[in-house]
């Protein structure tokens, strides 16, 4: 089944934003599972260096209560001196600490004041972290001779842990950012390359035949019974409407001129050209305030092919019949405003994003080039600004260009 064009370039647009919605919903699915993994590691080592404090607290109570015990001993080894990452500090029963291990701000401390000040400051985190575990001392007949607490936190590594699903998401974050920015700066300076080249070439095409048909119609005016028929002055004109075209063409691919213009009549002259090729049912007006003398910075020839392809578009949306109203503002800061209204069919909310990308279109012969070059034409060309200033279903679309002045 033939699918139509306008069809197929919607398509590529609804696809486009589904795309970004999928990337999005993958991504936030993946750091989910990535944070919930993280999660139950950090869980796991948690319950690990719980068990293993303990176990120590149950190591460091045998060895308090018993007569040195020298088969035994490999296990005080293997438990107490191979803890190498769990900060721990021993205290008597009033807090007072007896002896620390894994705290290297402690063990780098010069003096007793300055250690025992580093060590009460890291009972005040442990304490907040962890329940202290009692250890009871007896004396040989099994009395109880005293008390110490075991004080620890958790080891840099579960602290580490807990931070780099953060570390991660960030990172992740930062990597997307920048990989974006890389593909529309890379998109962009493609666009820019295909548009300059095309234009370009259509401009050097048009030229040798331009320049063959001008010199057929100096040739044709030469000839007495000739210089005077209809079709001499017709033809002329058809050649400098080339001539204007090949002109676009060629401003488009490189850096335009801009000259301080009368804009009142260069939309004038664009409006008495395409009155004569528009339907009569399309009524133009234009109004000017203060006056007709704004002048702004622009290039004629793209300056005209904006108002050409709004106007267009202008008529589409009417289907050939209503009024097209223009009105040129002076605005403030040395800016000029033009305002292009039309009584058509109007644009809805969520598509005025889109009307300016290129492909863009809802009609069955449209291209979706028109916005995409008068935006071009208005912003990079000119440095000036095009939005839609207005929109309502069935009453009618405003678009507005500002240019500097
Ligand atoms: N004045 C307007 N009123 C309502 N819709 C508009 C108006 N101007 C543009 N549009 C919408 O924006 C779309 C894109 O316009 P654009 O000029 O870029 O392409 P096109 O007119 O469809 O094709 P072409 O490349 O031939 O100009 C149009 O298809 C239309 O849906
Ligand atoms: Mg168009």
């Amino acid at each position: 089944m033939a699918i139509s064009k306008s069809n197929t370039s919607l398509e590529l647009y609804r696809n486009r934003s589904k795309f970004k919605w999928v990337v999005l919903v993958v991504s936030i699915v993946i750091s989910l599972v990535s944070i919930y993994y993280t999660n139950i590691l950090v869980g796991q080592l948690r319950a690990r260096e719980e068990k293993l404090i303990s176990l120590y607290a149950n190591t460091l109570e045998h060895f308090a209560n018993q007569e040195s015990d020298t088969d035994m001993n490999f296990i005080f080894e293997e438990i107490i001196v191979s803890n190498k990452s769990i900060p721990v500090i021993v205290t008597d029963e009033i807090g007072k600490p007896l002896d620390s291990r894994n705290i290297p701000k402690a063990d780098r401390a010069e003096t007793k004041k300055e250690r025992d000040k580093v060590l009460r400051e890291e009972l005040e985190i442990m304490e907040a972290q962890h329940e202290p575990l009692l250890v009871t001392l007896r004396s040989g007949d099994g009395s109880i001779t005293g008390y110490q607490f075991i004080y620890y936190r958790n080891s840099d590594l579960l602290a580490q842990l807990k931070y780099y699903p953060v570390v991660q998401l960030l990172i992740v974050g930062i990597f997307g950012m920048i990989a974006f920015l890389i593909f529309n700066y890379s998109k962009a300076a493609e666009q820019n390359r295909v548009w300059v080249g095309m234009a370009k070439e259509t401009a050097h095409q048009l030229g040798t035949p331009i320049s063959s048909l001008m010199a057929w119609v100096e040739y044709l005016k030469s000839d007495e019974k000739m210089a005077d028929q209809e079709i001499i002055v017709e033809l002329e004109k058809d050649v400098e409407r080339l001539n204007m075209i090949t002109s676009r063409f060629s401003n488009i691919g490189s850096e335009p001129l801009l000259e301080s213009t009368n804009i009142f009549e260069v939309v004038n002259e664009t409006i008495t050209y395409l009155k004569k090729r528009l339907s009569t049912k399309v009524k133009f007006s234009i109004s000017c305030f203060p006056g007709k003398e704004l002048e702004a910075n622009i290039n004629i020839s793209l300056f005209e092919w904006v108002i050409e392809n709004l106007c267009k578009n202008a008529v589409d949306a009417m289907g050939g019949e209503g009024e097209i109203n223009i009105k040129i503002l002076k605005a403030n800061e040395g800016h000029v405003v033009i305002d292009i209204s039309d009584t058509g069919k109007g644009i809805p909310k969520s598509m005025i994003q889109k009307i300016f990308q290129p492909g863009y279109s809802t009609k069955k012969r449209g291209w979706g080039l028109g916005l995409t070059l008068v935006k071009r034409i208005i912003e990079i060309y000119h440095k000036g600004k095009i939005y839609v200033k207005q929109s309502d279903i069935n009453k009618g679309t405003t678009f507005r260009i500002s240019l500097k002045s």
